[in-house]
């Protein structure tokens, strides 16, 4: 068999965005020595992609915020699907970790009296993201970086991890290869963090980077864990849709959170038409007010550009299939109106908004501060993900934990900006934190050779497959993917088309059978695209699987062949587990019953 290095590490954590790096700070906190392995290099992940700030109830700006109403509208956000432990434990908890990074050295912006500056964003009912202009990801990563660095973490950039290693029941470490050399390693660890993100390359139009295939999932999946929610992905109401090298690219909310408004090609202010019920009492109903609101009055209520994603990013679906479109297939951003009721707006947006003024400069010629911007829905996010308990953040598989965006639960149907970036912080600590404990009471495991050997086997494979007749380029495959799950398993769903998307799914696992690779192992793109088809075309079924069983709208679900929420879904979740067959199973668990005193929380401020 193949050759492999291997590496032996207490905790090794799987993933280097926010949540890794911080798991990883915790875990080498608590003494123990840790493996952190990137896909690519280190700083390099989504986590950048979150510019507008990180929700914390600070009450820096609106006193009246606090943990309580943190906690409710985050579960009116993900429509009470969330895991109401770990919406409570991120409301109570992200204060501090905002707190922490400032301590490690990120640079937040300011209020006139010097406290750390907070900004709306939608769903969010006070202004609650602490940021730094439009770049808090990159200075929360850069902090994070900066700071784990010193902690004596050992880091593996540009790894791939092909499998999990098990001894019995419990997680053994990983077996992965390095991407410039095609050299395996195997990782021998007592706890296994995943904190590898989403799977945003599932489609086609998409803020992520090539990255994010869905890998912690599939790793998790395929070794026994749960998924839960995988029909709730998040479209992001804002990228770019001009050039088209550039669509998708993420323009943050916090355009919106600064005043930028939404028109159709009549020029009109489109999110006045619709208001949801749940939402009608926070929401102005005229321009006016909706400014009051982002000037900082208190007894305005927000503009309906910060509704939640899920219902913006369906009004601009709408806009442009009624024909009211831009040129190139989205509607207007304008945050360049501000100019008729500030006196520096174009000093204000550059300060606020440096990144998307140069985005846009450099990439579609477009001046923000004169200028509309021409935005559409982007894949963004899942809130599905690998189940977790919320204290502990350990998945169903013992010894393997997840944290960040891979892990399910604190969104439920639906998650609101900002909650991400505290997310990160509040439950890779908590993973760092509990994985050592695990694997300091645990002890080392046992590796078992076969299954390494089957790994480097099976990854090995598309090479012999080169000279076969039917053999099948990765590339093709994963681009049919992406079109299928936009086209069918998209903001709009309905049973046939998820169906197709199904069936479609199916021949392609039979097709990536068949997948190979030319030339030898050093430097091959084609190799790896090989590789992560598996992942993809796992968190596609699961996406598509949960999204047809669900016959329901709910948050980021929408279904037109069954367009009204119905009250007796809110009881249950989707899990996803791969059956003793190999094909995937799903069934309906009921969500815990809530504590009282928390249900009291949401009713109040209803
Ligand atoms: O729009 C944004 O800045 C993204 C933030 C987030 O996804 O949390």
């Amino acid at each position: 068999m193949a050759e492999f290095t291997t590496f032996e590490h207490d905790v090794l954590v799987i993933g280097a965005g926010g949540a890794g790096l911080r798991a990883a700070i915790e875990a080498s906190a608590c003494g123990c020595r840790v493996g952190l392995v990137c896909k690519s290099l280190l700083g390099k992940a989504h986590t950048v992609m979150a510019e507008g700030g990180m929700a914390a109830a600070l009450a820096n700006v609106d006193e009246r915020d606090g943990w309580r109403v943190h906690f409710a509208d985050t579960m009116r956000g993900g429509q009470y699907l969330n895991n109401w432990r770990m919406a409570e434990l991120h409301a109570k908890e992200a204060p501090d970790r905002v707190r922490e990074l400032e301590s490690w050295g990120a640079v937040f912006d300011r209020t006139k009296e010097g406290r750390i500056l907070q900004r709306n964003f939608g769903g969010h009912q006070y202004p609650r993201l602490a940021h730094v202009g439009d770049r808090t990801g990159l200075e929360m990563i850069r902090t994070l970086q900066d700071h784990g660095i010193h902690q004596g973490i050992d880091v593996h950039m540009e790894v791939t991890v092909v499998t999990l290693l098990k001894d019995g029941q419990r997680i053994a470490g990983a077996l992965g290869y390095d991407r410039e050399r095609g050299r395996f390693r195997l990782y021998r660890a007592g706890a296994v963090i995943l904190a590898t993100g989403g799977i945003g390359k599932a489609f086609k139009v998409t803020s992520n980077s090539w990255e994010y295939t869905g890998d912690g999932h599939a790793l998790a999946y395929d070794a026994g864990a749960d998924l839960k929610d995988m029909e709730f992905v998040q479209f992001h109401p804002t990228g770019m849709v001009w050039p088209l090298s550039v669509r998708g690219i993420l323009v943050t909310e916090g355009v919106r959170g600064e005043g930028g408004v939404l028109r159709n090609s009549e020029g009109r202010r489109f999110m006045f038409d619709d208001i949801p019920d749940l939402y009608k009492n926070q929401t102005a109903d005229n321009e006016e007010e909706g400014w009051r609101y982002v000037i900082g009055d208190k007894n305005a209520r927000r503009p309906p550009e910060l509704l939640t994603r899920d219902h913006v990013a369906r009004c601009i679906v709408r806009e442009i299939k009624a024909g009211r479109g831009s040129p190139h297939g989205g509607v207007y951003l304008d945050i360049g109106w501000i100019k008729e009721k500030i006196s520096n707006a174009e000093e204000h947006i550059k300060k606020k908004l440096p990144s998307m003024h140069h985005q846009f400069k450099q990439l579609a010629g477009v001046d923000i501060t004169r200028e509309p911007m021409e935005v559409g829905p982007t894949t963004h996010y899942v809130m599905g993900g690998i189940d977790v308990d919320g204290d502990t953040q350990m998945s169903t598989v013992p010894g393997l934990f997840a944290a960040g965006e891979c892990a399910a639960g604190l969104h439920g149907a639906n998650r609101l900006g900002g909650n991400s970036l505290s997310d990160l912080v509040v439950f890779g600590k908590r993973a760092g934190e509990y994985a050592a404990k695990f694997a300091k009471e645990h002890g080392q495991p046992t590796v078992d050779q076969g299954q390494a050997d089957d790994a480097m086997r099976d990854s090995l494979a598309p090479f012999d497959r080169a000279a076969e007749s039917g053999a099948e380029n990765p590339y093709e495959i994963q681009h049919t993917l992406q079109d299928l799950m936009q086209n069918n398993v998209g903001i709009v769903r309905n049973e046939e088309e998820m169906a197709a998307a199904l069936d479609g799914i199916a021949k392609l696992r039979g097709r990536a059978k068949h997948a190979s690779a030319h030339g030898h192992r050093e430097y091959n793109p084609g190799w790896h695209t090989c590789v992560d088809l598996n992942n993809l075309l796992t968190v596609a079924e699961g996406v598509a699987r949960s999204a047809l069983e669900r016959t329901e709208s709910r948050g980021a679900h929408f279904r037109e062949d069954h367009p009204e929420k119905v009250s007796d879904w809110g009881q249950w979740n989707l899990i996803l587990r791969k059956g003793t067959d190999g094909a995937m199973q799903i069934e309906r668990r009921r969500i815990a019953e809530r504590p009282a005193e928390l249900t009291t929380i949401i009713e109040e401020m209803k």
